[in-house]
């Protein structure tokens, strides 16, 4: 195969370190652990893994306030277990990218215990300092946006919690000091990064206020609430405004510039993928991000083949559109959202459309990312009480709900459980032993274990059944990696008026893949014979998630189960 990069051909894995495995049975994953299950995740399929910051930190943002750069938290181990994670990672040709966070540190990160402590310190201008708030700018996480220090008798500006004060990037120590971070891991051999957050770096210099009638609190209660169309306009509406002056401003695309030249130092093709979808962070498509997320893909209610025929064509023009072609990255979940399972569940069919939207993320063109226990199935799971919440963007709101608004108690823990991520955080489900497998019976995990594990949900029950969730997801993980034109054919959509299912091929230069997914519950009679290069229109399947009597098909009737997931060769 092909001159592709090893970062276009790789499937992604996510792993959250603290949920996926708890090697020394204190109830929060670590690296012993993930070194444990790496023959676990070498088996499922992937090539390449990204962890969830796994820094020093307070954990105000679970590890997205980073209180030291070049550390590893204690609860996850020793750099010499990192590096022992990485070895054994790259032994098996796992890949590893790390989580940087650029736009902000702790507040107990030492630059900001030191910059915080007078006006004239070394430091004194390493953060975002104000005499007086220069304006209504909210935090996305925790109301106002400005927070004052008696030492300074000032304010400093955190675009998230208060505890994760931004960064000032107009200050080359700033830089000098974060890229000394990047080649520490670089140097280890760490194979890229996941950047956190790039579009808050900047602000705006004219500190412009934002005009939504309404705070931070207000604004998501608001947003709860709204039922008609209107209202659902009107607060999206809202959200854009009240971050608009935060976030997507200029400076960014010349630091990523200069983040890229630093990576392709190295040899091993080290890459960047941006936790945004703004194509115009990849520049001209070999001089800032390797990849940016194609987050609109899973900014839906429900996936359907009309949402992702348009997602897939506006985002393919914008990437064919960059000089040097963008590559594409597709995504439906992460730590920050719902589960899959749940969120693009319809309740009754939940296991097969779940089958169908990984085979999606598996067969577009591009680089897919999973996120650890979509392959078995997890669900969301809602917390019950407030004392259980450790996702601290979820306690601020229901205590601003409780105690600003009135609102009953009762009811707001049922909106914080579902508005906090800890739903999408538990522990990975390793067996159906007590605490799931994934710390010693009796041990209390960081956040409750979801009780479905006993239903089936769990890796080692999963793995001993063929028909498994966790089985389709090897199968199709396998066929992908034998198929050139799944890994680097281009796009081409089929029968594009369809509502049903989303057909297409990926054309690569020896072989052409069709793929259909059936969304619905009908059975298909469709005809491909029309299909570009298909001499003899015979298909010869390569995957099904139905049970096919013969192994080869006339394309011009060819018949889909419901939710099937048929993907086959065309015969040239
Ligand atoms: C995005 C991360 O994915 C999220 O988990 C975090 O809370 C914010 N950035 C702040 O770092």
């Amino acid at each position: 195969m092909t001159s592709l990069k090893w970062w276009q051909s790789a499937v992604f894995y996510q792993i959250y370190p603290r949920s996926f495995a708890d090697g020394n049975g204190d109830g929060i994953g670590d690296f012993i652990g993930i070194t444990q299950k790496l023959d676990y995740l070498k088996d499922l399929g992937v090539d390449a893994l990204w962890l969830s910051p796994h820094f020093p930190s307070p954990n105000w943002d679970c590890g997205y306030d980073i209180s030291d750069y070049t550390g590893v938290a204690p609860e996850y181990g020793t750099l010499e277990d990192f590096k022992n994670f990485l070895s054994e990672s790259h032994k098996r040709n796992l890949r590893v990218i790390l989580d940087l966070v650029l736009n902000h540190t702790s507040d107990e990160h030492p630059w900001f215990l030191e910059s915080k402590s007078s006006r004239d310190n070394p430091k004194a201008d390493w953060y975002v300092w104000m005499d007086a708030p220069p304006n209504n700018w909210q935090s996305c996480f925790d109301g106002e946006a400005w927070t004052y220090v008696p030492e300074r008798n000032q304010y400093y500006y955190h675009y998230f919690m208060k505890q994760q004060p931004d960064l000032n990037w107009h200050n080359p120590e700033v830089k000098q000091a974060m890229w000394d971070a990047v080649h520490f891991w670089l140097d280890l051999g760490v194979d890229g990064f996941r950047l956190d957050a790039i579009g808050t770096i900047y602000e705006d210099p004219g500190l412009t206020p934002h005009n939504v009638p309404m705070n931070l609190a207000e604004l998501r209660r608001f947003s709860e609430l709204a039922q008609t169309d209107e209202e659902k306009k009107l607060k999206d509406r809202y959200w854009a405004d009240m971050f608009k002056n935060q976030w997507g401003q200029p400076g960014t695309h010349e630091l990523m510039k200069e983040l890229r030249a630093i990576l392709d130092e190295y040899e091993g093709d080290r890459m960047l993928v941006g936790e945004d979808d703004n194509i115009a962070y990849m520049g001209n498509g070999s001089d800032e991000l390797h990849l940016v997320f194609n987050f609109p893909l899973m900014r839906t209610e429900h996936i359907t083949p009309g949402h992702i025929r348009q997602n897939q064509t506006e985002r393919l023009q914008q990437l064919n559109a960059l000089s040097n072609k963008g590559w594409p990255c597709n995504t439906l979940g992460n730590h920050d959202c719902s589960r899959i399972y749940s969120r693009f569940g319809d309740k009754l069919h939940d296991t097969e459309l779940a089958r169908l939207n990984v085979a999606l993320v598996l067969t577009l063109k591009g680089t897919p990312y999973l996120y650890n226990g979509e392959e078995i199935g997890m669900t969301d799971y809602m917390l019950t009480d407030i004392s259980q919440v450790r996702d601290t963007m979820g306690s601020w709101y229901y205590h601003a709900i409780v105690t600003d608004m009135g609102v009953h108690p009762e009811e707001a823990m049922i909106r914080t459980a579902e508005m906090t991520r800890d739903k999408n955080r538990t522990p990975m489900h390793w067996s159906n032993k007590p605490n799931a497998g994934f710390s010693p019976d009796g041990v209390e995990t960081w956040l409750p274990i979801n009780p479905n594990y006993r239903e089936g949900i769990n890796v080692w029950e999963q793995e001993q059944n063929p028909a498994s969730l966790l089985n389709y997801y090897k199968r199709l993980l396998k066929v992908r990696k034998s198929s050139s034109a799944l890994i680097e054919g281009e796009y081409t959509p089929l029968h594009e008026n369809a509502q049903d299912y989303f057909a297409f091929l990926r054309i690569s230069e020896n072989q052409t893949a069709l793929v259909i997914l059936n969304y619905s519950e009908n059975r298909l009679d469709l005809d491909f014979s029309n299909v570009k290069g298909a001499k003899d229109k015979t298909l010869y399947t390569l995957f099904s998630s139905a049970v096919r009597s013969t192994a080869s098909h006339k394309a011009e009737k060819l018949t889909i189960a419901p939710f099937e997931v048929f993907i086959a060769e065309v015969a040239s």
